[in-house]
């Protein structure tokens, strides 16, 4: 009699899940996240502040994986995801294309997908519920705005200008949108000229390599529009190497995207003449469209983030010290 009554107690614990992980545990929300990589001081940023926002103290059990900068990296971190039946995958895309299988696998699967930081371009929208991230050309447009503005103060609006262009990853959002305002301002400025475009991809130590190669072409140039600050880096270091300076009057003028602590601090000194903001604060926003999405409510197809740029009288020590990346 007692047998049974242990047996019929021992059923009921396991049907009722007791004695199984705790409740806590239990309500972990499961999230597999692929990052891109870890090219640059944005993205180091971008990681820390997903994974406090996605901690478990915050209810989340979270899978991370770091592509190193290549898709099918991605493409597969994203299916052992969905072998592993998360509810959320979360995918800071590499590239725009590239996604349209894997998306529909993820979809028949019935796990929702939010995009965080570049954008994807596929076939059907519905392969993803939101998207979060910087609006790469305003960006570009604020960093042409404000060259424009400079030549014109200076009074060398109709001069000839040279400009060396460091890209970011081919096929990234953030570079073809940057990309295409600096080519819009080519259009709109017959005396614009590129004279060279570098594939930095996003890291210093390649922007810095092709920098030295360019330094020993001869070539003169006025403007280094550098897709973000790492390139930015790379590029000021050969330059600085090579005994040429930048940022002072007549000198070359080096614009940046990003705005990290280093590259401000590298505008305070006068070194680069323009940080473009490029938000990588992420994981909060990221955490509350998982939230809506709980809540059963539907998020905002697309969400971007408020940007500014900087130039040395615009900064101040506050921003300095404040600023979290
Ligand atoms: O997609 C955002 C870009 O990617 C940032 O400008 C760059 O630093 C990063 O690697």
């Amino acid at each position: 009699m007692k047998k049974a009554l242990l047996c019929l107690l021992l059923a009921v614990l396991l049907l009722t899940g007791c004695g199984a992980p705790g409740p806590t545990e239990e309500h972990l929300i499961r999230v597999g996240f692929s990052q891109v990589g870890s090219e640059s001081d944005w993205r180091i940023a971008n990681t820390a502040s997903m994974l406090a926002a996605l901690s478990e103290a915050n209810g989340y059990e979270l899978l991370f994986d770091n592509a190193k900068q290549r898709q099918e990296n991605q493409l597969l971190a994203i299916r052992n995801f969905i072998q592993q039946d998360v509810d959320y995958i979360v995918l800071a895309p590499i590239t725009e294309s590239g996604w349209d299988d894997v998306l529909q696998e993820a979809k028949g699967s019935g796990i929702p997908v939010i995009i965080v930081d570049r954008r994807i371009s596929v076939s059907d929208d519905s392969l993803y519920t939101s998207w979060v991230g910087s609006d790469f050309l305003a960006e570009g447009r604020r960093a042409v705005r404000w060259l424009e503005e400079q030549l014109q103060a200076q009074g060398r609006g109709q001069e000839p200008l040279r400009i060396l262009h460091i890209q970011g990853t081919y096929g990234a959002t953030a570079q073809l949108l940057r990309t295409r305002a600096l080519t819009e301002a080519l259009e709109a400025h017959p005396n614009w000229e590129i004279v060279a475009q570098l594939p930095g991809e996003y890291t210093e130590a390649k922007s810095y390599e092709l920098m030295r190669d360019f330094l020993q072409t001869g070539q003169e140039i006025d403007v280094i529009y550098s897709e973000n600050d790492n390139m930015s880096f790379g590029a000021i270091r050969a330059l600085e190497e090579a005994g040429i300076p930048c940022g002072g009057e007549g000198e070359i003028m080096v614009l940046s995207f990003d705005a990290v602590r280093r590259a401000l601090e590298l505008c305070r000194d006068g070194k680069i003449s323009l940080c473009v903001e490029c938000n990588p604060l992420h994981g909060p926003r990221v955490a509350a469209l998982l939230e809506q999405l709980e809540n059963g409510s539907t998020p905002a197809k697309l969400t971007f983030v408020d940007e500014l740029a900087f130039d040395r009288d615009m900064l101040t020590d506050d921003v300095i010290r404040d600023r979290e990346y």
